[in-house]
């Protein structure tokens, strides 16, 4: 079967103002210079999406929301809708992300309609999933990260476009990875559950790893079986950082 590029995505969780747009910049200058064999996004905060969009346009670079509400519209105060994102530019949009899920007390339903609406909207959702300390030392991930796909799947995604994310929580700007054994474990276990949820169809969906991944370590994460991508905190602030990454997709 023919490989699907790999992704590779940029969360800029709630850093980034107008004056880092210059990063942007950078990456744009240096991605024209030279092919890459991977997809490239970045997920800024929604106050910088327009400008984002603009920086990036006529590059490869796609640009993402971080959360979208699960409504369409409405008396939502503070809210962001899928739509709205769109309109601003923006063409993915990451949700169910662990610090959505624990600081924000989103469950796996709340996940499934967020990326229903985003689908909606036109958007492709990178659903994240990914077990914490305490379950992976009990050994629960396996069997935590595979309920999580069942249940934060909505069946709407069936033929759409979308892609999971693994994101051990303990891994999220610890600097600490999971062994390549381990991410393939799990990455096995996502695409076993995603297809007995929505067919097999999506047995080309990339399944991104997420969770201190970085320039020195890009490579061997990304030559795991079934890692189709990476979803990128810190180490996608920094056009540098950044493209060695992409580099080593
Ligand atoms: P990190 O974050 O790369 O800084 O660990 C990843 C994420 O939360 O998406």
């Amino acid at each position: 079967m023919m490989q699907a590029p790999k992704l590779i995505a940029g969360n800029w969780k709630m850093n980034g103002l107008a004056a880092d747009l210059a990063e942007v910049s950078l990456l744009v200058d240096s991605l024209s210079k030279a092919a890459v064999n991977c997809r490239v996004a970045l997920c800024p905060p929604s106050t910088l999406i327009a400008r984002m969009a603009e920086t990036a346009d006529g590059s490869i670079v796609e640009i993402g929301g971080q959360d979208c509400s699960a409504e369409a519209k409405g008396a939502f105060t503070g809210d962001t809708s899928a739509a709205m994102l769109a309109d601003a530019g923006a063409t993915l949009v990451i949700v169910g992300h662990s610090e959505r899920r624990q600081g924000h007390g989103e469950d796996d339903a709340t996940v499934a309609a967020k990326a229903e609406a985003a689908s909606k909207a036109g958007l492709a959702p990178i659903v994240c999933v990914g077990e914490t300390l305490q379950q992976r030392e009990t050994g629960q991930a396996v069997e935590v990260v595979r309920r999580q796909v069942m249940q934060s799947l909505p069946l709407a995604l069936s033929g759409q476009s979308f892609a999971v994310a693994y994101e051990p929580v303990w891994a999220i700007g610890t600097g600490l990875t999971p062994t390549l054994a381990q991410i393939e474990e799990v990455h096995r276990a996502v695409r076993r559950a995603m297809i007995e949820r929505l067919g097999l169809g999506v047995a080309v969906v990339p399944i991104l790893y997420g969770g201190s991944v970085k320039p020195d370590n890009a490579a061997e994460i990304l030559a795991v079986p079934e890692v189709g991508g990476a979803l990128v905190g810190g180490a996608s602030l920094k056009a540098a950082d950044f493209l060695a990454i992409i580099r080593a997709a």
